[in-house]
């Protein structure tokens, strides 16, 4: 199936949505703390999206049993909220999707617990890093493997690894649509972007190998070799001139954009 082209108000619904996405996201940063569990997050989440006359996308979508996907440590992706207290020294991925007025909004952040280990803060900054670098590629006629092969050749450089077995997708009346996004990948490759294509970009960077595997629970995807792994993602909509972030937050996450104010 090929790749939709939005229309101006198709675009808006999902603008809305994305918005809403991205405030519950800092709501997120606001709440985090060492001692909490991760069914504690998914409370916040669901009750947030509720609260804005919404429905939060992930709650039984393909099964998913929660309203939030919350990927601690070496957890890469769709970490399921449960019993666990995240701890200081942890890094945690929370990835809210929102679905209003029949579109869906997608976007996450990694967060420190604490204060950052020189670890955590260089998976975590790489990742930050290698999404707008993404993101920076994206504009009418471009294509796809320019976001992919601007991701990898950076986060190799940091002598990190991009996750292969898990890409951004198409986003609009569902949740994952064409095309796939690779955050790996040949400049000058794969489909052209078109302005009115509205897609995630959303790297998984590992600081060790980028082999991953599904635990039993079918959902949670961890690395390989146990190394910690980090994520951010955005919606955006290609212009002519470049894209507009429809999940771009109106102020700073706490937790993750305020590395030097942990410090204090
Ligand atoms: N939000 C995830 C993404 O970025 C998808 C989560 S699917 C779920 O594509 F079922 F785990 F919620
Ligand atoms: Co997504
Ligand atoms: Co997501």
């Amino acid at each position: 199936m090929s790749v939709e082209i939005k229309s101006a108000n198709e675009i808006e619904g999902i603008r809305v949505s994305s918005r809403m996405a991205a405030e519950t996201l800092l709501g997120v940063g606001e709440m985090l703390r060492a001692g909490i569990t991760t069914d504690a997050i998914n409370d916040f989440v669901h009750k947030d999206t509720i609260k804005r006359g919404a429905v939060p996308s992930p709650l039984n979508y393909k099964g998913f049993p929660k309203s939030v996907c919350t990927s601690v440590n070496d957890v890469v992706c769709h970490g399921i909220p449960g019993k666990e207290v995240i701890k200081n020294g942890d890094i945690i991925n929370v990835d809210v999707t929102t679905f209003f007025g029949g579109f869906h909004g997608d976007t996450s952040a990694t967060f420190y617990i604490g204060p950052p280990t020189k670890e955590t803060r260089h998976v975590v900054e790489t990742a930050r890093r290698a999404l707008d670098l993404g993101i920076a590629e994206v504009k009418d006629g471009a294509r796809l493997g320019d976001i992919g092969a601007a991701i990898q050749t950076f986060v190799e450089s940091e002598g990190c690894s991009v996750v292969r077995d898990f890409v951004g997708h198409g986003i609009g009346r569902r949740f994952h649509e064409p095309p796939q996004v690779k955050h790996y990948g040949k400049r000058g490759s794969g489909e052209r972007l078109k302005t009115g294509m509205v897609f995630t970009i959303e790297p998984m960077v590992n600081l060790g190998g980028f082999e991953v595997e599904v635990e039993s629970d079918d959902w949670t995807v961890r690395t390989v070799d146990g190394s910690l792994s980090a994520q951010f993602e955005h919606t955006i909509v290609v212009t002519k001139a470049g894209c507009e972030i429809l999940t771009q937050r109106p102020t700073k996450l706490r937790g993750s954009e305020n590395v030097a104010m942990l410090l204090l």
